[in-house]
């Protein structure tokens, strides 16, 4: 049986909010986005280093993008898919999840 984790309640992250979790070695981020929950690995696929510049701070100005900090590639948040900037074309890694009594949570070994 895998280990379930529960990361966070479902209400802790509002609409057009975003929330990095670290989870030992894993370095995850979710976005709230139009009332449905995205989760991701939080490596950008250009260089493969994390996403943000501050805390939490994970979309653009108008939050219709992910938003790399580094060298500013954009991503849908709907599929991880950069439409602009140097990793054109990659996506990022979403993660399985599933929401038990409000709590989003993922199996250890879930990719
Ligand atoms: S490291 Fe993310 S765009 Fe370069």
């Amino acid at each position: 049986m895998p280990k379930i984790t529960t990361l966070f309640d479902i209400d802790e992250i509002g609409e057009g909010a975003a929330k990095g979790i670290q989870l030992g070695q894993r370095n995850l981020f979710a976005v709230n986005h139009q009332g449905q929950i995205y989760l991701y690995e939080n490596r950008c696929p250009h260089k493969g280093i994390p996403l943000e510049w501050m805390p939490d701070t994970f979309l653009d100005a108008e939050k219709q993008y992910i938003q790399c900090s580094t060298h500013g590639a954009l991503f849908t948040i709907d599929q991880g898919l950069c439409i602009a900037g140097p990793c054109n074309g990659a996506s990022l890694k979403p993660i399985t999840y599933d929401v038990v009594e409000g709590k989003i949570c993922i199996a250890e070994d879930s990719d």
